[in-house]
Formats: C-alpha cells, sequence, structure tokens
C-alpha cells in the first residue's frame, strides 16, 4: 500500500497567494458589478519591453527552420545567456562570477524552493519574519522543520529573525547557529534595503559559523539608493558562503514567460564537495533547461536597447511605488519600503489584524493586498501593496482607499 509524503499534510491552509485568489474569487461572484483592484500578488502589468519580443520573434522564426532549430536546451543554460549574465550582473559590478557558476532557470520561485534538496534535512534553516512563504513551505515539504504551532504560527524546528520597525525590517544575527540562512533583498514583503556594510556583517557570520546564505535577489533591479548591494558577491567572502538567485520576473516583466537563474560559486565546499557539482547533477537529473526562445528573450535584456526600455518600465512600476507611499502617508497611514523595492508595507489601522484589514480593503475599497501575517507572525498588523499594478488602477485604488 503506498503512503503519502505526510510532511505535506502538515502543511496549514492553502499557499498564500491562492487563498487570497479564491477569497477574491468569491467576492467578485457575490458582488459581480463592482470593480475589483488587484494589488496582492507582485504580478506584472506592463507588456515586455520591445527588444525582448524581437529576440523572441527572431528565436520563434529559427525554431520553424531546420538548419537553425533546437532542440534540448544545455543543461545548465545556454552560453549565450550565461556569458551575458556573468558580464552585466556581475563584471560590471566588479564581482569575479564565472559564466560556468550560472545555472539558468524556469525562474527564482522554483529554484528557492528546490534549493534545499542539496542540503541534509537536519539542516536547520533561519528565515526572515515576515518571509516570503516558499521558502518555509518547501522545507516542511522535506521535512526539515518540526511540528507547527498553530497558536504561534510558528515551526518549531526554524529559526525566526524578526524584522520590524525597531530594526528597520532588516534583521539581527540569530543567537542559536543555524545552517542555511535565507535572507531577500530588497525585501519582500515589507520592501526594505539592506546596506553593504549590513550584509557583510552576514556573509562574515556565515563563513564564521559555517552556514550558507541563500540569497535571494529577485528584486535588485529597483534598488534606487546608493550603499545598497545589488548582489552578495559585492561582499568580501561571499563566494565561499552564499548561493544568489535571481529572476527576470520582476526585472524584465518574465513573469508569465519564466526564466531566472541560481548562482553558485565552486569555492562553496562542504568538506571536498562542492554545492555546484550537486546542484549541476540536481539540474542535470531534474531538469531540460528554460526554452531557447526564453534564453534569447533573456539576452535580450542585456542589450544597449533592452536595458534602455527596461530602465523606463521599472521607473513606471517605481512612480505606483510613489504614488502608494505618499498617498497613503498623507492619508495617515504609517508605511515603509517603495524606494528600492516594488513593496509597500503598511500599517493595518487601529487594532485591526492583517486579515481584518484585508476584507475591510476589499469590502470598502474593492481593493485586493497581501495580509501581512500570511509571511509570518512579525507580519500581523501589516498589510502589502505592491507597484505593479497599472498607473492607472495604483491612482485609482490609492483615491478609494482615501476616501473610506
Ligand atoms: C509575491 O507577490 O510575493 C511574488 O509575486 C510571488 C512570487 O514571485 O512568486
Amino acid at each position: 500500500m503506498f503512503k503519502v509524503n505526510d510532511n505535506y499534510l502538515k502543511l496549514p491552509g492553502s499557499y498564500l497567494f491562492s487563498t487570497i485568489a479564491k477569497k477574491v474569487s468569491a467576492y467578485q461572484a457575490e458582488h459581480p458589478d463592482q470593480s475589483i483592484i488587484r494589488l496582492g500578488i507582485g504580478d506584472v502589468t506592463q507588456p515586455l519591453a520591445p527588444a525582448i519580443i524581437e529576440a523572441l520573434h527572431s528565436a520563434v522564426d529559427e525554431m520553424a527552420d531546420a538548419a537553425t532549430f533546437k532542440g534540448y536546451a544545455p543543461d545548465l543554460g545556454y552560453e549565450f545567456l550565461r556569458n551575458a549574465i556573468a558580464e552585466h550582473d556581475y563584471h560590471e559590478l566588479g564581482c569575479e562570477i564565472a559564466a560556468d557558476e550560472i545555472f539558468v532557470s524556469d525562474g527564482a520561485k522554483c529554484d528557492s524552493g528546490n534549493i534545499q534538496e542539496i542540503f541534509s534535512t537536519d539542516n536547520k534553516i533561519a528565515v526572515c519574519d515576515p518571509v516570503y512563504p516558499v521558502y518555509i513551505d518547501t522545507n516542511v515539504m522535506a521535512g526539515r522543520t518540526g511540528t507547527y504551532d498553530p497558536d504561534r504560527e510558528v515551526w518549531s524546528d526554524v529559526i525566526y529573525m524578526p524584522c520590524t520597525e525597531a530594526n528597520g525590517f532588516v534583521p539581527e544575527l540569530p543567537k542559536e547557529t543555524p545552517d542555511l540562512i535565507y535572507l531577500c533583498f530588497p525585501n519582500n514583503p515589507t520592501g526594505s534595503a539592506i546596506t553593504k556594510a549590513q550584509l557583510q556583517e552576514w556573509v562574515d557570520y556565515a563563513n564564521r559559523v559555517g552556514a550558507v546564505i541563500i540569497y535571494d535577489a529577485a528584486y535588485e533591479a529597483y534598488i534606487s539608493e546608493e550603499g545598497i548591494p545589488h548582489t552578495i558577491f559585492e561582499c568580501e567572502g561571499a563566494r565561499t558562503c552564499a548561493i544568489e538567485l535571481r529572476s527576470f520576473s520582476k526585472k524584465a516583466g518574465f513573469t508569465g514567460t519564466r526564466l531566472g537563474y541560481t548562482v553558485i560559486p565552486k569555492d562553496l565546499k562542504s568538506g571536498d564537495v562542492t554545492l555546484h557539482s550537486l546542484w549541476a547533477r540536481r539540474h542535470g537529473t531534474k531538469y531540460n533547461g528554460a526554452p531557447y526562445i526564453v534564453q534569447r528573450a533573456g539576452e535580450a535584456v542585456y542589450s544597449p536597447e533592452g536595458k534602455a526600455q527596461l530602465e523606463k518600465q521599472i521607473a513606471y512600476y517605481m512612480k505606483n511605488a510613489k504614488v502608494i507611499k505618499e498617498g497613503l502617508a498623507e492619508a495617515g497611514y504609517s508605511v515603509s519600503g517603495g524606494v528600492n523595492a516594488p513593496y509597500i508595507w503598511l500599517k493595518a489601522p487601529g487594532r485591526m489584524t492583517s486579515w481584518e484589514f484585508f476584507d475591510y480593503l476589499l469590502e470598502r475599497a474593492n481593493v485586493v493586498g497581501t495580509p501581512g501575517s500570511g509571511f509570518g507572525p512579525s507580519g500581523e498588523g501589516y498589510f502589502r501593496l505592491t507597484a505593479f499594478g497599472t498607473y492607472e488602477n495604483t491612482v485609482a485604488a490609492i483615491e478609494r482607499i482615501k476616501a473610506i
């Protein structure tokens, strides 16, 4: 008789964004005349930039001709894309990352969920609280998190690192020593950023205690201030303790096209075993590569035209962030984020819980956001809005919120 992986049964509820989608659909079905503005999930709304569309068209044409047709992609990604990434995302910043330390994939969500597979199930993870739920849920599925306390909404074997107003939403070094540390900066969900000096402390700490930092830099393209690192490899010593996850979703609008990559330096070892070799083995066994046409589209992100067009696209979303942040501040809300990240983190008014505020906004303003408590216990009483809507919808949403 077969048995299921009963770690899955420990997971409370459904995935955060699926729960929200279900709630919103149910509300819309009951109120078909109301026009709902969705600023919940961080999904982009602007079309792919012209340089990317051109690259896609031309790659599609190649697939129509036997002389240029492509079958399986190389396991770890096409050289043309890995070289472009190494040059533009690392060498231009003075970071020493080789093209063969870059693993191209179909997105950072999958990589952030799958990366835990190359570590022992005995490893103890440390996460920011609040946190992107994928890091925890995938460790639950692997059996690494112990038991769930539904009252406190925490797992017994996870080290939670509170990110609060008091610490500027940047965690302090944990008292208990972790094996794996998940950091995401610019941060999802709080929209906070970490300075290079702060990140250097984490790198030094990880090297000192023998931990690995899994650094999710999916939102780095939104950094607008000086002194904020675009990659953990700007820090000295990161090659021996860090893995970096990157995404084309938010940087270039690929949420529906799917492309990302993971960097594992060859200097990152457990004894004689490189994590690079384990991830390469996993990739080769379980993955057949992102589609050729999508990798060509990814290459266009780094062309001069692509870069200029994407700069405008990011400015468009960051204008939304400003509208949200300033509008809510004027209305008396306490807000943070939105300067180096496309997320605005606000305090629910009065003593409302995050989910009470979710219902209140949905019912009174027909605006959807994400309840902070869905990201962890320290998110209770907070709420996240995304800047990825259209400008018109963003302005309308803030007007509606101000009016209630
Ligand atoms: C979010 O809204 O947190 C993100 O869009 C989720 C994701 O990138 O998977």
